[in-house]
């Protein structure tokens, strides 16, 4: 492997590797528009200059082999006016729209013209106009003036989703972003452009005016669209006080991760969260009747271990959107400890949409969790256990009776139960069936793993807290079980 020396530190890095990714390696950075470690290299924004010896003119470091010996400054006079004369032909029609750019605060524009520009402007002429607030599909919004030319977005289109949406037209500095005619943006992974544009060109419209970045948290999890288990940052407003109608979740964003995702997330899962945030139950109800009254989560727990006196006559269907801690502590509960017969998760979701690229089409994230920890899906023999007057009561986990089966069938199956108790996050139609509905908490409020469709196990972390006074299912089983004197220790 090839041995060279950056800004006086010695590197040494596999043969093939660019300059730029040999500086970051140890832990330099280069400035830089058109590169990006998961695309093809374009070459044309030359903000990556650095002085090589022996070399007469500076060179691009995002195209620049390594070779053995070599002696690399990026930080030479010389670099310094490169860095400068390109920042100062980048702005020079650039509109500095900076206060109503949603890329504010995190525009490689503004942070590269602090670090390496802080020229003084000598521009006297009027900037060329273009084309600014256009739609160029579902999900993105196009600002030809603020655009760089870095063409990521282009080879995205064409590299990644391979479905060609985008170009650049015209010459010198009439040149512009656009979309090819009759097409727009509206691939599956669309959101992407947004980005890794690194200027505020393509803004999210989910996202825009919603939120100052500088307002926003960031948190690790996985994407929960669908098994295949993307890595994401949950960001989220830490400004605002978290209680209904307020959104915590501003966005989702990808999070690298070489083996799963790496730079990507499907339109599908980044637009998935609103969710999160709406149509919460917030506290635990019971029916009396026929009415739903707020109870204290004393009085659910104290009332419902009872049931557990009645293992025979008990039915429990777990969901695949649960953790994996949820469902051990299901598992531990009901078939360990309990010993209950008719414990089965309800596969959901399952035949949606799969490509090449990530989507999968169980668009539930912890199928094979569950798998791993001995459920199966049975469903279908306790709903006929359920008509045939065998299974009393139902512990119900996350689904939508109403949706599962219609109305109708949901209904009927209700009429055989002599008491249904639902744990959810939401207060969907479903719910009016439940004798007990107990809100539970979503992913994105609590700590715990998913196992993606090839087995990996991965972390998400909790964000904030459960909205209302949800728990997660782990704790509300745990505190039920020691209720009725059972006492589980897991660690998952
Ligand atoms: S729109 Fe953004 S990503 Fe596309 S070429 Fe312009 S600056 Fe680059
Ligand atoms: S491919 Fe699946 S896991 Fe990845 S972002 Fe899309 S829905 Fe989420
Ligand atoms: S990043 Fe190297 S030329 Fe653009």
């Amino acid at each position: 492997m090839p041995i060279l020396k950056i800004d006086g530190k010695d590197i040494e890095v596999p043969v093939g590797t660019s300059i730029i990714e040999a500086a970051k390696k140890a832990g330099i950075e280069i400035p830089h528009y058109c590169y990006h470690p998961g695309l093809s290299v374009a070459g044309n924004c030359r903000m990556c200059l650095v002085e090589v010896e022996k070399f007469p003119k500076l060179q691009i470091s995002c195209y620049t082999p390594v070779t053995e010996g070599m002696v690399v400054h990026t930080q030479s006079e010389r670099v310094k006016d490169a860095q400068q004369a390109v920042l100062e032909f980048l702005l020079v029609n650039h509109p500095l729209d900076c206060p109503v750019c949603d890329q504010s605060g995190e525009c490689e524009l503004q942070n590269y013209y602090m670090k390496y520009g802080l020229y003084d402007s000598r521009l006297m002429e009027d900037k060329v106009k273009k084309h600014k607030a256009v739609s160029i599909g579902p999900t993105v919004m196009l600002d030809g003036e603020r655009c760089v030319l870095c063409s990521r977005c282009v080879r995205f289109c064409d590299e990644v989703t391979h479905t060609h949406e985008m170009g650049i037209v015209n010459r010198g500095d009439r040149a512009e972003i656009e979309v090819a005619p009759g097409k727009e943006v509206d691939n599956d992974y669309s959101g992407n452009v947004v980005d890794i544009c690194p200027v505020g060109a393509l803004t999210d419209k989910d996202f825009r005016f919603k939120c100052r970045v500088w307002f926003l948290a960031q948190t690790p999890s996985v994407c929960p669209g669908c098994s295949r288990g993307c890595n994401i940052e949950i960001h989220w407003n830490k400004e605002r006080p978290y209680q209904t109608p307020g959104e915590r979740v501003m966005r989702l964003k990808p999070r690298f991760n070489a083996d799963v995702n790496k730079f990507w997330i499907c339109d599908e899962g980044r637009y998935n969260y609103h969710w999160i945030d709406q149509g919460r139950l917030l506290k635990p109800m019971q029916k009396r009747r026929g009415v739903p009254h707020e109870v204290s989560w004393e009085e659910a727990f104290g009332t419902l271990s009872g049931l557990f006196l009645r293992p025979q006559e008990m039915g429990v269907i777990v969901s695949t959107d649960m953790t994996n801690g949820d469902l051990a502590m299901a598992q531990q509960l009901f078939v360990s400890e309990l010993k209950v017969k008719n414990v089965a998760y309800q596969w959901i979701r399952k035949s949606g949409k799969e490509d090449e690229l990530l989507m999968k089409a169980d668009k539930t994230p912890n199928t094979r969790g569950a798998q791993a920890l001995g459920f199966e899906d049975r469903s279908g023999e306790i709903y006929e256990q359920i008509e045939k007057g065998q299974i009393k009561i139902l512990f119900l986990f996350g689904h939508n009776l109403m949706e599962i089966l219609g109305k109708d069938q949901a209904e009927k199956m209700r009429s055989h139960l002599e008491t249904l108790v639902i744990l959810g996050p939401h207060a969907h139609e479903g719910i009016n069936l439940a004798d007990w509905a107990l809100p539970s908490a979503v992913y994105a409020e609590k700590n715990g793993t998913f196992t993606n469709f090839e087995g990996r196990v991965q972390k998400i972390s909790k964000a904030f807290p459960p909205m209302g006074m949800a728990k997660s299912e782990r704790e509300i089983l745990k505190e039920m079980a020691r209720q009725a004197g059972i006492h589980i220790n897991l660690t998952v």
